[in-house]
């Protein structure tokens, strides 16, 4: 599990704690986030509390809380890290929502993923993306994430069932989309 900040363009990346939790309940509850989201179910503080102990214990896990200014406005993860097939999916929620659309999600994704294809040494970072959420996919595809396929009708959505798309790079494409040292920082 890393302990150090991982240093972006204008975020800094900084190991999920616990005085992070109020604000990631606040978040999972608010319907204009979670509308992008797998998970819609309300959360109460103990039930984080409770997930964040079980994560602390977890060596394939790791979250960050997006920092701006000093300020933490998202998470960003990497779950289910797979070192013997060098994959990991990659995770992010920026909740504050005046932060969007800022520059600040793509500027977050690659400093994970230089990290990722770094010193974690992964081949592969793969994601599940709600089929209208173009914002994230303009994001994704930016930082070289191409398609893989579609799952269909995945996920109960506002009332109707939405699908997922698949989507992944590997550390070759990462290369040629953002040139430069993948090295740890
Ligand atoms: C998705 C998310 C991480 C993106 O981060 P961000 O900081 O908002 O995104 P950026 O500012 O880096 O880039 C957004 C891009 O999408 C474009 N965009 C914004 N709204 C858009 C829309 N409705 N349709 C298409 N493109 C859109 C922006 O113009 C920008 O592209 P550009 O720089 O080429 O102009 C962030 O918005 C977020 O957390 N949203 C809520 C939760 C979520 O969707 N998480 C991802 C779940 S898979």
């Amino acid at each position: 599990m890393r302990r150090e900040p991982l240093s972006g363009g204008r975020v800094v990346l900084r190991p999920l704690e616990k005085e992070h939790l109020a604000r990631c309940v606040k978040w999972f509850n608010d319907p204009d986030v979670t509308h992008f989201l797998g998970r819609a179910e309300p959360l109460t503080m103990a039930e984080e509390e409770r997930w964040f102990a079980e994560y602390r214990l977890k060596v394939d896990e790791e979250i960050y809380a997006i920092e701006v200014d000093g300020n933490h406005i998202g998470n960003i993860g990497l779950h289910g890290i797979d070192r013997g097939n060098r994959k990991a999916s990659l995770g992010i929620v920026i909740g504050e929502k005046e932060q969007w659309s800022k520059g600040l999600g793509t500027d977050a994704m690659n400093t994970v993923l230089r990290y990722a294809f770094g010193s974690l040494r992964l081949h592969k970072v793969n994601l599940d993306v709600i089929d209208y959420n173009e914002r994230a996919i303009r994001v994704y595809e930016r930082c070289g994430f191409v398609r893989e396929g579609v799952r269909r009708e995945e996920l109960w959505k506002g009332g109707r069932f939405v699908n997922l798309v698949r989507m992944s790079l590997l550390e070759t494409e990462f290369r040629e989309a953002a040139p430069g040292p993948t090295r740890p920082r």
